[in-house]
């Protein structure tokens, strides 16, 4: 079973390219025979300030359960990602910021310009108070000042939490709450696709309810008159404006934390995901250079890179910012989105930029390929070699369009598996090392031991399918659930004990390539977007009319998956139309819009097995449209419900 299509690597791939294949069957060789000379030598790509003597002391094991890589080396992350880039390539650009609107003026940031913009905020926080160790939101949109606040805390040993711009005052309020952060850094209004997103007001909004916050500090970016309150507030520009350029950076043990980024699992309120400094850089700045084969040009002038993320979810961290500046590249970084203003917005950039290397997720690609091949086909691309994929399963489908109709049947396509866990590329093909299978991510990044497991934890062999689980420690790995340790090894080691549990299931084939099939736990994947059912029907029953609620993904065209909520309203209350529509409303005023249900069904009640337990298979199957085949219903307190299931299913 060969899965059909395969694309060799281009000849000119595998002679140019940093990784060929015999360098990666023998380096991963390596990297899993002798992680410790393995990581010694990769983790001098980073300035040290105190040299490692320990490279990894990890166990899975709840006895001596420990994730910790290099712990006695010292060092700063932003010394590596921009003071020692100043002598070698100080004027070149490290960011260019491509606005919402084609007509606003692009910025860029040399080396020089972001280093200085950092020293000067982290001066600001310092006299603010913020001390190593403390937490600072980010609630920020697009804009290179994003950059800026991250790479300030971490000149400061602060620990940044960054929270997605698209999330509600509410959703906003409990992650500051979360990790206790008193500091919060925000702008005025967001813009995206000429909507202007209110981030101030929602600041505002959530600080009513929420938490200690001290300090807000808001970037003036469209100009909106918003209120300040006296006391709590700071205007940026006027804040920096007395600050020197001049800030020692804070000598960091490479296990201090370095950021918390929350992301949904399958029970409970989001974790604050938690990576640490030294082990993190190490493999942010590894997969980045290997993964994208990125490097100078011959003439040693930089390639133009582009990641579409925004720095809300992991991969704005580690390969918007982190990553590409570790490695001094010129980093995209775009304010807007695909569709404006119009469909051929990101094919316009990439040539007003000369993008080398493209970087999007698959939701953004099947958008843009329902709408014709002329979007992309009247612009150049030229500049274009390498594509990358990441966030969920491509289709087969997306993947030959991507590679064919984007790429003119030029560029590899480099399909990442990872995870906020992870903090980068776990599973992905090297351009000039993988023949690419589309649809699969092919094989394990140095270091990184997968194996499929069956129910039982069974490790399987050869060509099989089953649970996806890595068995030993990676120096990128997250290293706890910020404030609830239990809750980490509970969540990650306990399922299958030995193993860190990644909640996808996975297929190998006979040449051992790796297939991603989707979640196998109780999260969806919208649009690339991790949401936990629980977390919406938390949501849901905030609402007075709801007794009851239970959500599935469904499949869905663009997105991926869908979402789909079963509700029981509380006796008396009419399910009406109206009630829908008002319920979908609550979900994404309390979450925000990537929350929205897509489907909402009305269920006077829901299947349960005697012992109460809601029998989600049997939603899915319905949400799915697959009611041929619900299997067994036997065991339900009520088989009645099912009928009643299936015939009030809405049209969609
Ligand atoms: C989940 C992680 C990866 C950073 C952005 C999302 C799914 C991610 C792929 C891929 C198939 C993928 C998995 C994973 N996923 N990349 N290339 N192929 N599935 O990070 O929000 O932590 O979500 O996204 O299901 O577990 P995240």
């Amino acid at each position: 079973m060969n899965d059909g299509v395969i694309h060799p690597v281009p000849e000119t791939w595998a002679k140019e390219a940093l990784i060929d294949a015999g360098t990666y069957a023998e380096k991963y060789r390596r990297s899993v025979q002798d992680p410790e000379g393995f990581w010694r030598e990769e983790a001098r790509r980073l300035d040290w300030l105190k040299p490692f003597t320990t490279v990894k002391n990890t166990s899975f094991d709840e006895a001596t359960f420990g994730i910790r890589w290099f712990e006695d080396g010292t060092l700063n992350l932003t010394a590596n990602c921009l003071d020692r880039h100043l002598a070698a390539r100080g004027d070149q650009t490290a960011i260019i910021w491509e606005p919402d609107d084609p007509a606003t003026p692009v910025r860029t940031l040399t080396y020089r310009q972001l280093h200085e913009a950092t020293c000067r905020f982290a001066n600001l926080l310092r006299a603010e108070g913020v001390r190593k160790g403390d937490r600072v939101t980010i609630y920020l949109p697009m804009v290179p000042e994003a950059a800026v606040a991250m790479l300030a805390c971490a000149r400061i040993g602060a620990i940044h939490s960054i929270v997605f711009a698209g999330f509600s005052p509410e959703a906003l309020g409990s992650r500051i709450e979360d990790c206790d952060s008193d500091v919060v850094i925000t702008a005025d209004e967001g813009l995206r696709g000429g909507k202007r997103v209110p981030l101030k007001a929602n600041v505002d909004a959530a600080l009513e309810h929420h938490g200690k916050v001290r300090r807000v500090i808001m970037l003036r970016h469209t100009g909106a008159d918003v209120p300040m309150i006296e006391g709590r507030d700071l205007d940026w520009a006027t804040a920096v404006a007395s600050q020197s350029t001049d800030c020692p950076a804070e000598e960091m043990g490479a296990e201090d934390p370095l950021f918390i980024l929350y992301t949904s699992g399958s029970t409970g309120k989001p974790k604050g995901v938690l990576h640490t400094t030294g082990g993190y850089a190490v493999w942010v700045g590894m997969t980045h250079e290997y993964t994208f084969d990125y490097r100078p040009h011959p003439d040693s002038t930089p390639q133009v890179y582009w990641c579409a993320a925004d720095i809300g979810w992991v991969t704005g961290h580690s390969y918007v910012v982190y990553g590409p500046l570790l490695n001094g590249a010129i980093s995209v970084m775009f304010e807007g989105v695909p569709n404006y203003p119009d469909f051929s917005r990101f094919w316009q950039v990439v040539d007003k930029h000369k993008v080398e290397i493209f970087y999007a997720a698959p939701t953004a690609l099947r958008a843009l390929m329902r709408e014709g091949d002329d979007w992309v086909k009247k612009t150049s691309r030229s500049t274009l070699r390498l594509l990358g994929s990441v966030g969920e399963p491509i289709n087969p489908e997306a993947w030959e369009w991507y590679y064919n109709v984007v790429g003119d049947a030029r560029c590899p396509i480099v399909d990442t598996w990872w995870q906020t866990e992870t903090g980068g590329h776990m599973i992905t093909p090297l351009p000039g090392a993988t023949d690419l299978k589309p649809g699969s991510a092919s094989k394990p990044m140095f270091g990184v031991q997968p194996a499929i497991l069956d129910s039982e934890g069974k490790e399987l062999h050869g060509a099989c399918e089953g649970a996806l689980v890595i068995s030993d420690s990676w120096p990128g790995q997250m290293r706890t659930v910020y404030g609830d340790h239990a809750r980490f090894f509970q969540t990650y080691f306990s399922t299958f004990p030995g193993h860190y549990f990644t909640g996808d299931g996975c297929r190998r084939d006979e040449d051992g390539y790796y297939w991603i099939t989707g979640r196998i736990d109780d999260v969806i994947n919208v649009s690339g977007h991790r949401m936990g059912t629980a977390e919406i029907e938390s949501a849901l029953v905030l609402h007075e009319r709801v007794a009851e609620a239970a959500v599935v993904g469904m499949p869905h065209d663009i997105k991926g998956q869908g979402i789909y909520a079963y509700v029981t309203t509380t006796s008396g209350t009419e399910d009406s139309d109206d009630l829908r529509k008002e319920l979908i409303q609550w979900v994404r005023r309390e979450i925000g819009p990537i929350a929205t249900p897509d489907v909402l069904q009305f269920a006077p009640s829901l299947p349960k097995t005697r012992s109460g337990k809601i029998m989600r298979r049997i939603l899915r199957k319905i949400a799915e449209n697959d009611t041929g085949n619900l299997g067994d219903t036997s065991t339900l307190a009520d088989p009645g419900v099912v009928d009643d299931l299936l015939a009030n299913r809405p049209k969609t």
